[in-house]
């Protein structure tokens, strides 16, 4: 049997692109018809946000396995393929220790009903990010090329590497996604550069490009796909999803 591939989108910094990257690839992964449950672990709730256009009138479900999880308020239906866990905004109430979203991810119903769990985080380094990425699989690590960016993610990096040989992190995969790219710039290709010799070019997914559609469809309550099918950015997010499946 197949279990779910659980990704989690991280950064310790804020604006990084990491919920945008959860919104389009999620629905890029569930364009191929795999069955994707999204995980929105920042209780600001922008993942809600990204989608409204497409689930407008979705009732929330709670389903066996999200009973007894204060952290969310239920699973929106976005499409046959696609399913959110959204957590309370209102009510929100602070895990108190790491093994949560553990017994919701490896939940047997979980893992037999959906292809890939993709999880967003929030922007700090507490229990609840940490949390996360003790139950990745794979963790993907969004960020700009400048030099100050840079040196974060750089430790982040690390910091997991390591945190997976002492096996205090059982990911199999940590990977870099370049965002806001602007190869005309030179600053961005040299840390580019650096990165891939740092890291090795197999750590490195396909790069997103700089696109103010991205904002324009989150405005618009949507995944860039159906926004703007033809814009640089629904290019970028498609390619990103096929050799994501092929990595992960
Ligand atoms: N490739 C891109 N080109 C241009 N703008 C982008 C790109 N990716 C994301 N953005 C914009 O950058 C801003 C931050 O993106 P996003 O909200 O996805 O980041 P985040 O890491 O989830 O932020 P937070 O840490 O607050 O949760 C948003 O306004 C988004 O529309
Ligand atoms: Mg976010």
């Amino acid at each position: 049997m197949i279990l779910a591939r659980v990704t989690v989108v991280a950064n310790r910094k804020g604006g990084t692109a990491k919920t945008t990257t959860v919104v389009n690839l999620a629905h890029e992964i569930a364009r191929c018809n795999k069955r994707v449950l999204v995980i929105d672990c920042d209780n600001q709730g922008q993942v809600e946000e990204g989608f409204k256009a497409m689930c407008k009138d979705a009732e929330l479900t709670s389903p066996g396995w999200l009973q007894n999880q204060s952290f969310f308020k239920g699973l929106a239906k976005v499409s046959e393929y696609l399913h959110i866990c959204q957590p309370n905004q209102e009510k929100f109430i602070a895990p108190d220790d790491l093994t949560w979203l553990g017994a919701l991810v490896n939940h047997a119903s979980v893992q037999q009903d959906y292809d890939y769990v993709v999880i967003d985080t929030p922007p700090t380094l507490g229990t609840v990010l940490l949390g996360a990425m003790s139950v990745a699989d794979t963790i993907v690590v969004p960020a700009e090329p400048t030099p100050l960016a840079s040196s974060g993610v750089i430790k982040l990096v690390n910091t997991c590497m390591q945190a997976v040989r002492k096996r205090q992190l059982k990911a199999q995969q940590i990977l870099l996604l370049p965002v806001m790219v602007d190869k005309q710039l030179k600053l961005h290709r040299q840390i580019l550069q650096h990165w891939e010799a740092r890291f090795g070019q197999r750590r490195i997914l396909p790069f997103i490009r700089r696109n103010i559609t991205l904002a324009e469809a989150f405005a618009s309550q949507q995944p860039v796909q159906l926004y703007a099918p033809d814009s640089n950015g629904a290019r970028d997010y498609q390619q990103l999803c096929s050799d994501f499946m092929q990595y992960v």
